[in-house]
């Protein structure tokens, strides 16, 4: 799939094939794809879970109450943001920095035929059990589903022409 076919095609999923294995090398790929991301100053303030535990990921789902998807999912991915890698730099932009990580990521498992779900954690105050459960003081903004797709739900992106204004001059 080219990025255009990727883009379109990346949806949701909340239903897995359980146990299907994701091999190493493969979420190595999608770490890479979250980790070229931009980010302000270069910073790169984020940090990478890999919950392959499968009792920590049920410890996850439960710390979360729209992650039931994680019942069937292969493994977890926590994108966790470290604001004090901008301390002095710049004032903030973790949180965006940390999105394009995750979106990156989604669209390298898309790509690569595997289904995932964003499910949003910063700034929601589910943030701190997370963060227990992680045993990190990084700030959880994403915890990502990872699996073998059980379901197909067809492509759903649309372009809004109201959403744009064209400045042409
Ligand atoms: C910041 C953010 C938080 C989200 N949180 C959840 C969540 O907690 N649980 C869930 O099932 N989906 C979650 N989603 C997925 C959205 O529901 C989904 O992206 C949206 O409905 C569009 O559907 P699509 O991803 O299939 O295109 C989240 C998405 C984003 C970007």
């Amino acid at each position: 799939m080219d990025c255009t076919q990727t883009i379109r095609a990346r949806r949701s999923i909340r239903k897995y094939k359980p146990g299907a294995p994701v091999p190493e090398e493969d979420v190595k790929l999608m770490l890479e794809a979250a980790m070229m991301a931009p980010s302000a100053r270069n910073t790169r303030p984020w940090e990478f879970f890999v919950v392959e535990d499968q009792g920590l990921k049920t410890k996850l789902r439960y710390a979360h109450p729209f992650a039931s998807m994680l019942d069937t999912a292969s493994l977890a991915i926590v994108v966790c943001g470290r604001p004090e890698a901008q301390a002095g730099k710049v004032a903030g932009y973790w949180p965006l920095d940390c999105g394009a990580a995750v979106e990156n990521l989604l669209l390298q498992a898309a790509a690569l035929g595997y289904g995932t779900c964003w499910c949003g954690c910063w700034p929601s105050p589910r943030i701190s059990k997370l963060q227990e459960l992680l045993g990190t003081q990084s700030v959880p903004v994403a915890l990502i589903a990872v699996g073998v797709p059980d379901e197909d739900p067809p492509a759903r992106g649309f372009y809004e022409p109201d959403r744009v204004t064209w400045l042409r001059g």
